[in-house]
């Protein structure tokens, strides 16, 4: 277990985070996904943060950073966050490749360390990659990582990171895809007291939710949005978005989503699959 600590700057001594998910970029940059050219829609979303001059301490990127394994969808991202000038750490989602992520984001400056402490928090950042298919699948070896990383630590507040939401959206073709053994999970975080949130993508939607001491949130994606509730593979016509967090030594979290304007990088709304 390799753990990294972030010093905070600001005088309130609370943590600010910014959230980014499901970028869904290509090796070629003209890439589409169902219409949306997702290069186009990350590079909307990072100016508008730039626009909106917020302030945060991390940028935490929750999975999908790529739509096709490549290489060159990892180094489009790392030099497109680049601009934001913010310690960036991530998750692969079942869009990705982990192993070559964890291979090659360090040279293009992107965290690859999976424990981080950052004044009285500490990430801890999950793999539910299941290579190749869209469904998530938790190992006994992630969940014996999470617990040595809250046992070095356990006074502190503690965040799971993962890309697969571990709960059902009540969409049934989504469901079919989340975290398939996310029972065994939840029993797993109910049995760690202060782990105060489990934050993830996957789900292209607004999810904020408490189940016992745990919240889970989940958010919008920065390429295209699911429809929530739908019975049936449907898109959504909200335009891409971003989350932020604020973090408080009390265990406390405060969040708020943004999003381009309505109308923004519209997909194709009449496709059935994804
Ligand atoms: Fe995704």
């Amino acid at each position: 277990m390799r753990t990294i600590t972030l010093q905070l700057n600001n005088q309130s001594q609370h943590l600010r985070v910014l959230q980014l998910t499901d970028c869904h970029l290509f090796a070629e940059e003209s890439g589409k996904l169902l219409g949306v050219r997702t290069a186009d829609s990350f590079k909307a979303v990072l100016q508008a943060i730039i626009n909106q001059q917020a302030v945060f301490d991390l940028i935490i990127v929750s999975g999908d950073i790529s739509q096709d394994y490549s290489v060159a969808s990892y180094q489009r991202f790392a030099h497109a966050i680049a601009v934001l000038k913010t310690p960036v750490f991530f998750v692969p989602g079942n869009h990705d490749d982990g192993p070559l992520m964890y291979r090659i984001f360090d040279q293009y400056g992107v965290h690859t360390e999976r424990s981080l402490i950052c004044g009285n928090w500490h990430f801890v950042f999950l793999n539910s990659e299941v290579y190749s298919v869209p469904h998530g699948w938790i190992e006994r070896s992630e969940l014996n990582f999470l617990k040595e990383c809250y046992d070095a630590y356990p006074e502190l507040n503690t965040v799971v990171v993962v890309h697969h939401l571990p709960r059902l959206v009540h969409s049934r073709w989504l469901d079919t895809q989340t975290m398939h053994n996310q029972d065994e999970f939840n029993n797993f975080i109910a049995t760690l007291p202060n782990i105060k949130l489990v934050l993830c993508g996957h789900v292209h939607q607004e999810i904020d939710e408490v189940v016992g001491r745990t919240r889970y949130i989940a958010s919008p994606s920065t390429s295209i949005q699911f429809e929530p509730l739908s019975h049936d593979f449907a898109l959504d016509s909200q335009a891409p978005g971003w989350r932020y967090l604020q973090f408080y030594p009390n265990g406390q979290i405060e969040t708020q989503v943004y999003r381009l304007p309505q109308g923004s990088f519209t997909p194709d709304v009449g496709v059935s699959g994804y």
